[in-house]
């Protein structure tokens, strides 16, 4: 919905913000020389840094340096910038976590004739600026970046100026993938959620898990988020052997389910009621996995707050550690997941479609399956874990290494172009009907029940995590994957034609394959009778069986 209006811009104003970003770009700068972070230390770090941050809603007519200057007395910035939501937002790091306290001493509680207000105060604040005109350097008017992806059609038209298939899928992972301040701007809402949640549980922390963070999240994807009591003091207290010592006297469930269920009702609750900025609350408290969903309004992000989802944190901390280990795989699995949702395989609506989660386990077993490997199997990550990294989840076993240098990469040195046509092959011919896709084997595994996919569950292996996708969708995936091979190997696709820089381009590549599909049967997921496949797709089946 904030398609339209979403837009970041970032300024640099006034010297001591100016040195602190040269300082704050350099320190990041060794941080990579250095080696890979861990997704853990890259949580702490944005979640430190979202605690020096508040979220300000301006005037257009704000003049820019005065703003900074404004807020400057209360300390130095270490970064800002602004967006586009439901009006103008800038999100203003501060160097020091008191300049937060110190700021929110001087702001006011609104009196509103007519109504009241929930005197919940917290990190979202409003600029009010009275008796100020239209002055230079104000907000409105600047050039800003759009803080959702670009539309499918001029995707296509950008990627058709390109030359090779390699560069497209470079080009749509740039254009595609989370921003520096969109990421920014996920642990800000965490961090403002976590003071709701405080109001019960001081010490907990609020997490962003999946796309937002593990590596393969598009611009406008989901804020998922994970309530934290694991971090809470009393856990670690050692009862003593003999002797007098105290325990907390504390209400008791049937589980841990149900306990679960209570906190995220009344952190729900708290939420709808009290949390500036959050509409549309809905409890989804009966679901496998309990959660709450909202929006979130100043930023514009669809929210999804679960608790104790351990297991969900381990797939989103082994994706982002694939996602690390060579820069093919967040390409392909941009690439795949851009057109799957270009053919209406993926959707933003739950039902029996493959989920994005899925897909993604889809490429990494590919890439398992090539020869040498692209990635290791998780039998193989498990193997290299040491004492540290142990990790047992309900008993399900999750652990894996997560020291990158432990991990020897194989010398595979496919193109991505390559990559992108063997993926479609493997999937066209794929044995769906009698075998499993699993990426802790890395090896196809044999069906060990009837649904149309199955996916082995990386964590809890007797899960398959594509049950819900029946087999029109399975059907339709296939015959795509048939579509874009054949597609792929036409030199009227994979001939570059753009470069030139013109007006007109002519759309071929990487391109061709997100147009609508040519194939009558693949065209519409409402389509219930199956036709004849058309002679294109024929000959394409013949093909394949042919070289298999
Ligand atoms: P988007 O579609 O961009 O939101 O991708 P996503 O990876 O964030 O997926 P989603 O929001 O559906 O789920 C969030 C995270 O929950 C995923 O990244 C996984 O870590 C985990 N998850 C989702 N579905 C499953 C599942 O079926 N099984 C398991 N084990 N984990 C899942
Ligand atoms: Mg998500």
């Amino acid at each position: 919905c904030l398609q339209n209006a979403d837009k970041f811009l970032q300024r640099s104003v006034g010297t001591n913000v100016v040195a602190a970003q040269f300082e704050a770009t350099r320190k990041e700068e060794s941080d990579e020389k250095n080696g890979r972070k861990s997704l853990y230390a890259l949580q702490e770090e944005r979640q430190e840094q979202a605690e020096r941050s508040v979220l300000i809603s301006c005037q257009s007519t704000t003049n820019e340096k005065k703003f900074l200057k404004y807020l400057s007395k209360h300390g130095d910035i270490n970064k800002y910038f602004f967006y586009q939501s439901y009006g103008l937002y800038a999100v203003v790091e501060f160097t020091n976590r008191e300049s937060i306290a110190s700021l929110l001493e001087a702001v006011a509680i609104p009196s509103i004739s007519h109504e009241s207000v929930v005197p919940f105060k917290s990190r979202l604040l409003s600029l009010r600026n009275l008796g100020s005109a239209e002055s230079p350097n104000q907000l409105s008017g600047k050039p800003c970046q759009p803080q959702t992806t670009i539309l499918i059609n001029e995707l296509i038209q950008r990627l058709s100026r390109e030359e090779s298939i390699d560069q497209q899928m470079t080009s749509l992972t740039e254009a595609y993938q989370l921003t520096e301040e969109n990421s920014r701007l996920r642990f800000l809402v965490c961090s403002l959620l976590k003071d709701i949640a405080a109001a019960y549980f001081p010490e907990c922390t609020i997490k962003p898990f999946g796309s937002s963070v593990n590596g393969f999240g598009k611009l406008g994807c989901d804020l998922d988020m994970f309530l934290d009591l694991d971090g809470i003091s009393g856990w670690n207290v050692k009862i003593p052997k003999s002797g007098m010592s105290l325990e907390y006297h504390m209400k008791r469930a049937n589980s841990e389910r149900a306990v679960t269920q209570s906190i995220l009702s009344v952190v729900g609750e708290c939420v709808d009621q009290f949390g500036p900025g959050c509409v549309g609350v809905q409890k989804i408290l009966n679901a496998r996995c309990p959660l709450v969903r909202f929006a979130h309004q100043p930023s514009g992000f669809q929210c999804d707050l679960t608790a104790n989802n351990r297991v969900a944190m381990k797939s989103t901390e082994l994706l982002y550690l694939y996602g690390e280990l060579d820069p093919r795989v967040r390409c392909l699995v941009f690439t795949v997941r851009c057109w799957a949702r270009a053919h209406g395989i993926t959707s933003s609506i739950p039902g029996a479609w493959i989920t994005n989660f899925s897909l993604t386990v889809m490429v990494l077993f590919f890439l398992q399956r090539r020869n040498p490997r692209i990635i290791p199997t998780l039998d193989h990550l498990r193997d290299l874990a040491g004492p540290a990294d142990k990790s047992m989840i309900e008993g399900n076993d999750c652990t894996f290494v997560s020291d990158f240098s432990k991990i020897q990469v194989q010398s595979n040195k496919e193109t991505l172009e390559q990559l992108l046509s063997g993926f479609f092959e493997f999937y066209a011919t794929f044995p769906f009907s009698r075998m499993s896709i699993n990426i802790r084997k890395g090896k196809e595994q044999n069906k060990p029940e009837t649904t149309p996919l199955h996916i082995q569950n990386p964590f809890e292996t007797s899960l398959n995590v594509s049950k819900n996708v029946n087999a029109t969708q399975l059907e339709r995936f296939v015959a795509l994957c048939q579509e874009s091979s054949w597609l792929l190997q036409q030199s009227d696709t994979n001939t570059p034609r753009g470069g030139s820089g013109g007006d007109t381009v002519t759309t071929w590549g990487l391109a061709t394959l997100l147009l609508p599909s040519q194939v009558a049967g693949i065209k519409g997921r409402k389509r219930k009778r199956r036709e004849p496949a058309s002679d294109r797709i024929k000959s394409l089946l013949e093909s394949l069986k042919n070289k298999s």
